[in-house]
């Protein structure tokens, strides 16, 4: 018998094999168990023998099983380690790395140098109502100067705004003359233009906004020149060209210098040698009105830039389209390491 459940356990090739040898053999209604169930028909002197042997065959074969099962086990374990082998040799794969797209690094930028000045950053809905993005700016229903900024428009009073301009109502009229202001605002807008290398139906701008006691035209000019020189370097100068806008008075244009000098000598990017970069100007007296600020006592200034503007002339992009068809290969030569 005990040679025949050892020879059942040698042979078992799976755990579950194993425990059916178990059960045919040592189970409750295996050939040992029915053994020492007999043992009550016994002589008092066969017993001992008898009981002894049926014990020293149960051990055995139990020993038989738990050993199979180790070797069964470590078989098994060498088996998934060998499938599970990593070549540490091998190269790795490289992953790719993204970085900030050069459009949100150049309004960073800005934004680090405006907060710097003590400006605070806010948004605006690009959603806009006709209200704020013309009426509150001096822009009446009719009014010629709408034309300057073909709309893209939702309902009959609510367009895609034009520009970042009405957020600076926006944030006067919540404080409706309580306290100044200062603020910038970048964010999308839109205009009805055909797409081409210098216009796009959609693009960035970044509003300032600085409303206070005795603000004057010379705190817009030192603000302006500081921006300029942080964007393109210190020996750049700026000049401020008359211009209209109707929700500020006076408006100004402002131009950069574009005269390069190495040591070859000095080259110009336009023949004038100035390049116009943002519109600006001192916050109309009505549009504080309408916003609750009381124009005898508060003033202020304001201007607007396109960062893709900005960023086309300081890096030399030659098409705005670049910044929005992300061709990874244009976006990557502006990663820094
Ligand atoms: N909103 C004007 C534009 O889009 C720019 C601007 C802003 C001009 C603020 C003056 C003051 O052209």
């Amino acid at each position: 018998l005990e040679q025949e459940a050892l020879s059942k356990v040698e042979e078992a090739s799976t755990i579950k094999e194993l425990q059916d040898v178990r059960v045919a053999y040592l189970g409750k209604k295996g050939p040992i168990t029915e053994v020492l169930r007999g043992m009550g028909k016994l002589s008092p002197e066969e017993r001992p023998i008898i009981g002894e042997l049926a014990n020293t065959v149960r051990a055995n074969i139990a020993n038989a099983m738990e050993e199979k099962k180790d070797a069964m086990e470590r078989a098994e374990l060498e088996k998934q380690l060998a499938e599970e082998q990593i070549d540490v040799t091998l190269p790795g794969r490289p992953v790719a790395v993204g970085g900030p797209h050069l459009l949100t690094s150049i309004v960073e930028e800005i934004e680090d140098l405006f907060i710097g000045l003590g400006f605070e950053v806010r948004e605006g809905p690009e959603v806009e109502t006709d209200y704020y993005n013309f009426e509150a700016l001096n822009l009446p229903k009719g009014h010629p100067a709408r034309d300057m900024q073909d709309s893209f428009y939702i309902t009959e009073d609510l367009l895609m705004r034009t520009h970042t301009s009405p957020v600076q109502a926006r944030t006067m009229n919540a404080i409706q003359g309580a306290r100044p202001v200062k603020m910038i605002c970048p964010g999308k807008v839109y205009r009805r233009d055909t797409d081409d290398a210098t216009h796009s139906h959609q693009f960035t701008q970044i509003e300032g906004l600085y409303v206070d006691k005795n603000v004057r035209m010379s705190d817009l000019k030192g603000v302006l020149d500081r921006f300029a020189k942080h964007m393109f370097g210190e020996d750049r100068e700026i000049r401020l060209r008359p211009s209209f806008f109707p929700f500020t008075e006076p408006s100004v244009e402002m131009d950069i210098s574009c005269k390069v000098c190495n040591g070859e000598g000095c080259s110009v990017c336009k023949k004038t040698g100035w390049i116009e970069i943002l519109g600006a100007g001192m916050v109309h007296p009505r549009v504080l009105e309408m916003a609750g600020y009381d124009p005898n006592e508060y003033s202020g200034f304001a201007f607007g830039m396109g960062p893709e503007r900005i960023a086309m002339l300081k890096y030399g992009v030659d098409d705005i389209r670049h910044f929005y068809t992300n061709d990874v290969r244009f976006l990557k030569q502006y990663h820094q390491a």
